[in-house]
C-alpha cells in the first residue's frame, strides 16, 4: 500500500454496518433506467464492478420512492415504488454484496426541480413555499446525449413551471413515502438509505433559507427548515429498524444554484448541525464539488468539520476528493469519517485500488458521456480484492461433471 493512506483504508462502523475501508462511492444519477423505473442488468454490472474497484460502500443514485406529488425527477430515473422496482434492485444488491460491499439507496424527491416531464397531466410541483426555480441545464445537454435518449428539438435549459407550498398533511404523507421506499429498500437486500437532503431537491428547498418562506414549524430558522428532513429519518427509522443505516445528505448549493450558500455561512451550518444531533441518522453526507470552499463570509473552515462538531455524528465528506492524499487530508483534520467520491469512479472504477496502489494512472478527465457508457477498464485492472478461490490444480481431484445436478 501507499504509504500515508492508513486512515483510508481503516475499518469503520457506521450505523450496524462494518465498511473495509473509509472510501464511499458518492450517489450519482445516469438516468439508464428501463421508462418506468425498473433498474436494469447493465445497471447491476455497473454497480458490481465499482464493488469490485474496492469500495467500503455504494450510496446509489438519487430514486424516487413513490409516484405521488411529483416525486420522480429525471426521465429515466430508478424508481423504488413497485415491486417490479424491487425485483430490479435486488439484482443490484445481490451483484454488488458478492464483492463484499454494503450498498445503500439514496431516496429522493425532486419538488421543484422534477422534470416537468415526470408531473402527471394537470399536476403542478410541490415544494416549501410558492416559488419557481430558474430552471438549470439537464446533464442531457450535449447533441450526442440528446441522440443517445431520443430527444429532439431543443433543450438546452430545463424551465420550470411555478411549484406551490406542501400542506402539512402532504409533508407528513410524503414522509410516510420515503419510509415506504425505504422498507421496499430493505426487502431488495439494501443495507440502509440515504436520505436526499441536498442538491436542490425538495428537502434541500425546506432546508435553505432562500427557498423556505414558511412561517408555520417548517420554516423560519434552522431548526425549523430541517424537521421535514428530521421528520423523514425518524418515519424511516421505525420503518427499517436500528441495524439498518440511514444517511443524510446536505449541501448548500443546489442543480439550479450551483454556486448557492447558505445565508448565514458557517453560523447557519452550526445550526443545522446542532438541530440534527437528534435525528436519526447514523452519519451526515457533506455534498460539493469542492469540499473545503465553504462560501462563507464569517469564518473558513469547512462546512462538515462544523457539522460534525455541531450535530456530534459521523459525517461523509464528498467534493473534489480524486487522489487518496485527499482523502487522508479530510480524515485527519477532523472534518468527516468518511470520503465519498463521485466523477472519478464513472471513468476510473478501480479508483480505491488505484490509490492504494500508488502507481501512475491514466487519469481520465470527467466526460458527461461516462454517465452513460463509462469506459469500464481502459485497459487496467486492480483486481487486488478478488475472493481467493480455492481450487486444486490436481486433476483427477476435480469435480465430476454434472455435479451440480
Ligand atoms: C452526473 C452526475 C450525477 C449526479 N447524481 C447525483 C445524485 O443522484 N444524487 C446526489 O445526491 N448527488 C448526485 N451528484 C453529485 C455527486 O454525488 C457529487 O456530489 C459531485 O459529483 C461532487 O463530487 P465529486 O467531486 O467526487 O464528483 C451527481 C453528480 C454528477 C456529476
Amino acid at each position: 500500500m501507499t504509504t500515508g493512506l492508513a486512515k483510508t483504508f481503516s475499518e469503520f462502523r457506521l450505523g450496524g454496518v462494518r465498511l473495509k475501508n473509509r472510501i464511499v462511492m458518492a450517489p450519482l444519477t445516469r438516468q439508464c433506467a428501463e421508462a418506468d423505473g425498473t433498474p436494469t442488468d447493465e445497471m447491476a454490472a455497473y454497480y458490481a464492478r465499482r464493488a469490485r474497484g474496492g469500495l467500503g460502500m455504494i450510496i446509489t443514485e438519487g430514486t424516487f420512492e413513490n409516484d405521488e406529488l411529483g416525486c420522480a425527477a429525471y426521465l429515466n430515473q430508478p424508481g423504488i415504488a413497485t415491486p417490479r422496482h424491487v425485483e430490479g434492485w435486488r439484482k443490484v444488491t445481490e451483484a454488488v454484496h458478492a464483492h463484499g460491499v454494503p450498498i445503500i439507496l439514496q431516496l429522493m424527491h425532486g419538488g421543484r426541480v422534477s422534470d416537468p416531464r415526470c408531473l402527471h397531466k394537470g399536476e403542478q410541483a410541490v415544494t416549501a413555499s410558492d416559488t419557481q426555480s430558474p430552471g438549470w441545464v439537464l446533464y442531457t445537454d450535449t447533441d450526442e446525449e440528446k441522440h443517445n435518449r431520443g430527444i429532439t428539438g431543443d433543450w438546452p435549459k430545463v424551465t420550470f413551471p411555478p411549484a406551490r407550498a406542501l400542506t402539512k398533511a402532504e409533508i407528513s404523507r410524503l414522509a410516510d413515502g420515503f419510509a415506504e421506499g425505504a422498507a421496499r429498500a430493505v426487502e431488495a437486500g439494501f443495507d440502509g438509505v440515504e436520505i436526499h437532503g441536498a442538491n436542490g431537491y425538495l428537502l434541500y428547498q425546506f432546508i435553505h433559507p432562500k427557498t423556505n418562506l414558511r412561517n408555520d414549524e417548517y420554516g423560519g430558522s434552522a431548526e425549523n427548515n430541517v424537521r421535514f428532513a428530521k421528520l423523514v429519518c425518524e418515519r424511516v427509522r421505525k420503518a427499517i429498524g436500528p441495524d439498518k443505516i440511514i444517511t443524510l445528505r446536505l449541501s448548500q448549493d443546489g442543480v439550479d444554484d450551483f454556486t448557492g450558500a447558505w445565508p448565514g455561512g458557517l453560523s447557519y451550518a452550526r445550526a443545522v448541525g446542532k438541530a440534527l444531533a437528534d435525528a436519526e441518522a447514523d452519519a451526515l453526507h457533506w455534498s460539493s464539488f469542492a469540499w473545503k470552499d465553504n462560501r462563507a463570509s464569517d469564518g473558513a473552515t469547512p462546512i462538515p468539520h462544523v457539522l460534525r462538531e455541531a450535530s456530534g455524528k459521523p459525517v461523509i465528506v464528498n467534493g473534489g476528493i480524486s487522489e487518496g492524499a485527499h482523502a487522508e487530508e479530510v480524515l485527519n483534520s477532523g472534518a468527516g469519517d468518511l470520503v465519498a467520491v463521485g466523477r472519478p469512479l464513472f471513468a476510473h472504477p478501480d479508483w480505491p485500488h488505484i490509490i492504494r496502489s500508488g502507481e501512475a494512472y491514466d487519469w481520465t478527465p470527467f466526460n458527461r458521456r461516462y454517465v452513460i457508457k463509462p469506459p469500464n477498464d481502459l485497459a487496467m485492472a486492480y483486481p487486488s480484492d478478488l475472493p481467493r478461490l480455492e481450487w486444486n490444480p490436481d486433476l483427477s481431484q476435480r469435480r465430476k461433471a454434472g455435479w451440480m445436478n
